[in-house]
């Protein structure tokens, strides 16, 4: 893809996001912007972490920088997320995505006010040129900022699992981003987790249930394979060994198809 004039920033945004906090959100956000980049590796990609204050996008990848993936401090304070350059913010994972950490939100305000201002939104329109593919984990966050990013992006990934909670919630989850003015074609329901038996809730009725197809249904992940991946800070789509082993070769036919999808 040879893109002259770079498209509008929502062009080439996918945001990710779940009804329910554990359905995936985060692994398939990572894997998504590191399978990307493994397709296309001269395309600048930006991963965001949109989950706020409890962003966990830095724990699932090794990054070249200071900040400990276990620990604290955070990189940089509030004000500076708002005011530095954006050079100063980005770490970069091992595969070359560059990552763009949660706010810092100041816990006290947080909690004490609730209201949570749009600073990823005011960033990403000011700093997203340079980027070709931009994935946000929005995972449970909706507001001001995450709402405006997920209203425009050009695909809206909604991860569910087979439980009734995360079943039940990602229909109203449909609903409210339908009012949020996502048209259908740009979503797409990924099943995460998704167990070869029936599971609680069968795959075979979620759509009917949801009168839509499953994009992608991603397998359970061998609980040695994730741990092994989380320990090197590594995503599962660049773990050694065979690319037709599941759920790497879901996850990367995944990332092609929503590439696909950007270029149409
Ligand atoms: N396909 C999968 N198979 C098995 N475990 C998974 C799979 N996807 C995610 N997980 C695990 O589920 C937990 C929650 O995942 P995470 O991506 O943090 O969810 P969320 O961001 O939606 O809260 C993590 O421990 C992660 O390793
Ligand atoms: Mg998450």
């Amino acid at each position: 893809m040879i893109l002259k004039q770079p498209l509008p920033q929502h062009a080439r945004t996918i945001a990710i996001s779940s009804a329910t906090g554990g359905a995936g959100c985060t692994t398939i956000a990572v894997n998504l912007a590191c399978g990307m980049k493994k397709l296309n590796p001269d395309r600048n990609t930006l991963l965001v972490d949109g989950q706020y204050p409890f962003g966990t996008v830095q724990q699932f990848l090794e990054l070249s920088s200071p900040v400990s993936r276990v620990g604290f401090p955070l990189p940089v304070d509030y004000a500076a997320y708002e005011t530095a350059d954006l050079d100063r913010l980005l770490m970069t994972s091992t595969s070359g995505v560059k990552v763009l950490p949660a706010p810092p939100y100041p816990i006290a305000d947080y909690a004490t006010s609730l209201t949570k201002p749009d600073v990823i939104a005011r960033r990403l329109q000011r700093d997203a040129n340079p980027f070709d593919i931009i994935v946000v984990d929005v995972g449970t966050n909706l507001d001001r900022s995450t709402t405006a990013i997920v209203s425009q992006a050009y695909a809206l990934v909604i991860v569910l699992n087979q439980t009734p909670a995360s079943v039940n919630g990602t229909r109203l989850a449909l609903e409210f981003f339908s009012a949020a003015g996502v048209t259908s074609e740009r979503m797409h329901l990924v099943l995460n987790k998704a167990t070869k038996g029936q599971g609680i809730v069968d795959l075979n009725t979620i759509p009917h249930l949801f009168k839509r197809e499953i994009t992608s249904l991603i397998p359970t992940a061998d609980a040695t394979l994730l741990d092994t991946a989380l320990l090197r800070g590594q995503p599962i789509v660049e773990m050694p060994g065979d690319s037709e082993q599941s759920p790497q070769k879901e996850l990367m036919a995944l990332a092609a198809d929503l590439y696909g999808r950007l270029r149409e």
